[in-house]
């Protein structure tokens, strides 16, 4: 039996190769810089499914590039680097992988609360570079327990992190579009954006960018925040305007950011916001260990073999064109 063509864009952990390898001939993207598109739609000519793991555009043009392509995977639950109507227009089904990485960016957006709060990597800073003598001056930190944190975008793992909150004692209020119907279980209340804003000693922000959350937070939602407030962004950088969080951060008008993304991404060694006093930044680790990106490459090569068979999807996000 003939193989499938397969396109991967970066590399992936082995047992998602082996399983990929195994029934299909796969071209893959091995390094460190992303490829161009030149190149993608020159190995996408006669591919049938395409692995996406690293942050390239799937957008009309290179759809055009790929006439045969019949599924597409990604190794990751957002998709705002996917035209995903381009690929309904090309009935072409678009799986991600929701679920299996919950407890861990979960563990990552409270970590960062945590380790911001307390001051922990300055600490470390401050051990390593011998300054801890008698007498020295501690940075202090922050209580959480009592404090309320704002969650911006109350899924699966905005629930995973407001469960973390509740266990160090934290009130929890939180915003989307609509309330969401077990909110009782989650032991949360639901609140209005604005007054998210100003009653939040802490916000996670854990909304997916879409056009509508692009730059939602900008000079007026730091305004309106607490002067003693934590901004922790663990969903997409572009969901912040980078400028406004700096002046924010310089001005006073919040205390202390912590964040998993950030716009551009990656941050340039010499920005501005990576020499402020007030600020954590971790390169996109959200998801990143050994087990769940094990999860996530099996589930992304599940879905591509599954859309190759002209089987369903496990996970679609276009269900109109998914195989039945
Ligand atoms: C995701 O899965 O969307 C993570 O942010 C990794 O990109």
């Amino acid at each position: 039996m003939d193989k499938y063509k397969v396109i991967i864009t970066g590399r992936i952990m082995p047992p998602a190769l082996a399983a990929l390898q195994e029934q299909c001939e796969v071209q893959q993207w091995n390094q460190a810089v992303a490829p161009q598109v030149s190149q993608l739609a020159e190995w996408l000519k006669d591919a049938e499914g395409l692995f996406v793991s690293t942050n390239i555009a799937v957008n009309e043009e290179l759809l055009a590039a790929a006439p045969k392509l019949r599924v597409i995977a990604q190794s990751a639950v957002g998709y705002d680097n996917i035209d995903i109507q381009a690929c309904t227009n090309r009935k072409i089904p678009f799986g991600n992988t929701p679920g299996v990485l919950v407890e861990t960016t979960a563990d990552l957006a409270f970590g960062l609360l945590l380790t911001a709060a307390r001051r922990i990597h300055e600490g470390w800073d401050w051990v390593r570079a011998g300054k801890w003598q008698p007498g020295f001056q501690l940075p202090l930190g922050v209580d959480l327990f009592g404090k309320t944190l704002g969650v911006v975008g109350m899924g699966a793992i905005g629930a995973a992190v407001a469960r973390r909150a509740q266990a160090s004692g934290m009130k929890v209020i939180y915003n989307n579009r609509r309330p969401r119907p077990d909110q009782a279980a989650l032991n949360a209340e639901y609140c209005s954006f604005e007054n998210l804003l100003t009653e939040s000693d802490f916000i996670v922000v854990l909304t997916p960018l879409t056009p509508e959350s692009r730059g939602m937070f900008g000079a007026k939602e730091f305004a309106r925040m607490k002067t003693t407030a934590y901004f922790i962004n663990a969903a997409r950088g572009a969901v912040v305007d980078t400028q406004a969080l700096y002046t924010a951060l310089i001005e006073g008008q919040i205390a202390y950011a912590a964040l998993d993304v950030t716009d551009p991404e990656p941050l340039p060694a010499d920005h501005p916001l990576i020499k402020l006093p007030n600020i954590l930044i971790a390169p996109h680790i959200g998801s990143a260990t050994t087990e769940t990106r094990n999860r996530m490459a099996l589930l992304a090569a599940e879905n591509l073999l599954l859309g190759l068979a002209g089987k369903p999807l496990i996970t679609c996000v276009n269900p109109e064109v998914n195989y039945r």
